[in-house]
């Protein structure tokens, strides 16, 4: 399997790896398909910004590359912004992913989303487009062929 520079760059030397104590939104989801679980959390300030974002997580080599890169890359941007970090936009970031991996840059996604979701229940807000967060992220997918 051919992975990117990128994708090797961000799993061998993962960014913003930890947790956040008194996160504004935290969220978790897993894929109970591979057993791989994500946490990601988020520090939004007052203007509704995220100052931090970090991601633990008990996922494969893909699933931590695209988080590690996904967290970079919602920091600074507002609640509604980081809407716009899609799988997809992550997957170019890198350079792409094998397709049989492209299911674990899902996890990044979805995580960030539920912590989202936890940050608008808290503070009774709503980011246009976001949807109530599934637990696993595998539930309703089509049998994939691997
Ligand atoms: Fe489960 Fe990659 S195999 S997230």
């Amino acid at each position: 399997m051919n992975y990117s520079e990128k994708v090797m760059d961000h799993f061998q030397h993962p960014r913003n790896v930890g947790e956040i104590e008194g996160a504004s939104g935290v969220g978790t989801v897993g894929n109970a398909k591979c057993g791989d679980i994500m946490r990601i959390f988020l520090d939004i300030d007052e203007n509704q910004v995220i100052r931090d974002c970090k991601f633990k997580t008990f996922g494969c080599g893909a699933a931590v590359a695209t988080s590690s890169m996904a967290t970079e890359m919602v920091k600074g941007k507002t609640i509604q912004e980081a809407m716009e970090v899609t799988n997809k936009a992550v997957m170019e970031a890198l350079d792409g992913l094998p397709p049989v991996k492209v299911h674990c840059s899902l996890l990044a996604e979805e995580a960030i989303h539920a912590a989202l979701w936890d940050y608008c229940e808290k503070n009774g807000i709503t980011i246009d487009g976001l949807k109530r967060p599934k637990n696993d992220i595998s539930e309703g997918e089509e049998e994939e062929e691997y």
